[in-house]
């Protein structure tokens, strides 16, 4: 007899045996054919400063030139950074990935980089809002356009040292409303001891700062992937190129002295974002976007008329950081300012101690040649004097 669950409540499922075939095992097919007919959206959102290799790692990882292409026009409210969401159809095997890369130019460009966040954060919000509005016009949910991110790959800076206030800030705002990658980026930059002790500072940093990044903070969707767990946070080699090693081609940067290869696991940590992105975590990331993150925003939604609970938290929360991040800066600027003037002073110092003992040398020349001439003209008097004398005898005579 089944205890008293509630109403809300299901006994847990009983095991059975199945007497003869039942067909379960088509189950996967039966996706695959499905998946076939209906293109699959994937989103990707790529956060950075400029010049980290964003738009060269997208062309390396879908092994695509990915530019000639049209504008997808989705609701969006941009300020300073530019948001530009480009779609592309890729096909492998009779399936459609209906790809949307949105790139971010001009994050970080600014001297005030906190405000670089806002139409990003907007953006991400309004493709919700959006996806909200559809499903209570539409019946089917595959009938709705998803332009909700669902996943943002955040390029860091190959610096070698920890991660920085921006980025931190970034991280922590962005990771509360979407899936977020952080990669190592332009890793060829980086010696195999700076990548290591990099990657420690980074995954210290992110546990410092409560950051919950993908897949790591999602307990679920880790399983079997602990191969891949090793190497996070990814570090990244793009290129476009092929380039020659021993007998094959391959993509890769050439140097004048040697090549780096973008899928050479010693070079960098290419192959296992790429797998874990596009062989296991292609269907989480957009499920994880729906029951989570959307959830997340949709609750907010319906919980308040004017400013959603969540959302609230999520602003008050980026408040803080903001504030944090302005203040960390000025009193980097400060301590800056203060370093650069004693080291103003300190030259200046410098150059008048070199300039002192340069007068000082000069002035002891001076003195050895004045006492030189001083010698040399009484050489020349003695000498005029003995000619008189001789001129003088040689008359008398
Ligand atoms: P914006 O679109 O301006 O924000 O730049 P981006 O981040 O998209 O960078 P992009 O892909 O345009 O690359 C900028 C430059 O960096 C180009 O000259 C690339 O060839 C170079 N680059 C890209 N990836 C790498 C890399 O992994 N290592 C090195 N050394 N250079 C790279």
């Amino acid at each position: 007899r089944n205890p008293d669950l509630g109403p809300w409540k299901t006994a847990p499922a009983r095991q059975m045996t199945l007497n003869r075939e039942f067909g379960m095992d088509a189950l996967p097919r039966q996706l695959y054919n499905k998946a076939k007919k209906t293109p699959f959206p994937l989103n990707i959102m790529v956060v950075g400063e400029t010049g980290l290799g964003k738009s060269t790692f997208m062309n390396t990882l879908f092994q695509a030139d990915l530019k000639d292409t049209t504008e997808l026009k989705v609701p969006q409210d941009t300020k300073t950074v530019e948001i530009t969401p480009v779609s592309y159809e890729l096909e492998e095997d009779g399936v459609t990935l209906k790809l949307c890369v949105v790139d971010t130019p001009g994050f970080g460009d600014r001297v005030n980089r906190a405000a670089d966040l806002e139409p990003i954060l907007a953006y991400i919000d309004a493709q919700y809002n959006a996806y909200h509005e559809a499903e209570k016009s539409k019946a089917f949910r595959a009938a709705i356009c998803d332009t909700r991110i669902h996943v943002c790959i955040y390029f860091l800076a190959p610096t070698g040292h920890r991660l920085k206030e921006l980025d931190i800030a970034a991280l922590r705002v962005l990771s509360s409303k979407v899936n977020v990658i952080p990669v190592i980026a332009k890793a060829d930059g980086l010696t195999a001891q700076e990548k290591a002790t990099f990657k420690k500072a980074i995954s210290e940093d992110l546990e410092i700062n409560e950051i919950t990044t993908y897949p790591t903070s999602f307990e679920n969707d880790i399983e079997g992937l602990e191969e891949l767990k090793q190497h996070i946070p990814f570090t990244v080699i793009g290129s476009t190129d092929l380039v020659q090693v021993k007998d094959k081609m391959v993509r890769g940067r050439e140097y004048r002295w040697g090549s780096v290869e973008v899928e050479n696991p010693l070079h960098c940590d290419f192959i296992y974002l790429r797998e874990l992105l596009m062989a296991h975590c292609l269907h989480d990331l957009v499920q994880l976007t729906h029951h989570h993150h959307y959830h997340t925003h949709r609750s907010g939604l319906l919980c308040g008329p004017d400013r959603p609970a969540s959302l609230l938290i999520c602003d008050e929360e980026y408040d803080t950081f903001m504030e944090d991040a302005k203040t960390n800066v000025f009193q980097d600027m400060t301590s800056r300012e203060e370093a650069m003037r004693q080291q103003f002073v300190q030259r200046v110092r410098d150059t008048e101690q070199t300039l002192k003992k340069r007068e000082e040398a000069l002035q002891q020349k001076r003195e050895v040649l004045m006492k030189e001439l001083e010698d040399q003209r009484r050489q020349i008097e003695i000498a005029e004097r003995e000619f008189q004398s001789m001129q003088l005898q040689t008359s008398v005579r």
